[in-house]
């Protein structure tokens, strides 16, 4: 279908929260630019980026094509019922560190979703989950989605909190759950797409 009119049919806020150094920023960059940087510099006030999806298939071609390519598969399962419309995610960063953060209630505002995040060779970045649960119930809306990731999987030789940790302190919070590796490129998509199939 041709678009002339708008840009995007749907736009969600996606707000990415979590100690300095786990991760946030590059997590937004392998997302939205395919990109990784081993040096990256602490965030200083906000930063956002964007990310469109098209929804291409109608609902009898959806079905057809999952079963033809793996990689259709991992398409959520909303973009059968809001065929032919782009969903636009626009997602936030900020810094983890306190003295450099932007204004907490400009940044949570009309947030749908909270990329949330920590650093599992890192024992304090998973402590301070808690802390980051608190201003999101002090500052975000109630409904918004929750999605807790312990970043940097690659460096499993340096784990500091296991899986299991990480899975139980989701399910007591009722939080969705996975480990990822924006260096591997590792469940990145999959972080995201669980968080837009959940707000839709
Ligand atoms: P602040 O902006 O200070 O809040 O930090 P941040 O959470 O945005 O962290 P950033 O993305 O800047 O990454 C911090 C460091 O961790 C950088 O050196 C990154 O290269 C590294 N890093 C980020 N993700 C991964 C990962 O998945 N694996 C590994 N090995 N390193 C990572
Ligand atoms: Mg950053």
């Amino acid at each position: 279908a041709h678009r002339v009119d708008h840009e995007y049919d749907y736009l969600f806020k996606i707000v990415l929260i979590g100690d300095s150094g786990v991760g946030k920023s590059n997590i937004l960059s392998r997302y939205t630019r395919n990109e990784f940087c081993l040096e990256s510099k602490s965030t200083i006030g906000v930063e956002f980026a964007t990310r469109t999806l098209q929804a291409i298939f109608g609902v009898d071609e959806y079905d057809v094509a999952l079963e033809r390519c793996a990689l259709l598969a991992m398409l959520p399962s909303w973009l059968k019922i809001v065929e032919g419309k782009t969903v636009k995610a626009q997602i936030w960063d900020t810094a983890g560190q306190e003295r450099y953060r932007a204004i907490t209630s400009a940044y949570y505002r009309g947030a749908v979703g909270a990329l949330l995040v920590y650093d599992i060779t890192k024992r304090q970045t998973f402590d301070n989950v808690q802390r980051w649960l608190h201003e999101l119930r002090d500052h975000a809306d109630s409904n918004i989605v929750i999605m807790m990731t312990g970043n940097k999987s690659d460096l499993n030789h340096l784990r500091a909190v296991s899986e299991d940790d990480g899975q139980s302190l989701a399910e007591r919070e009722g939080l969705s759950f996975l480990e990822t590796s924006a260096l591997e490129a590792t469940n990145i998509e999959k972080a995201f797409q669980t968080i837009l199939t959940e707000i839709y």
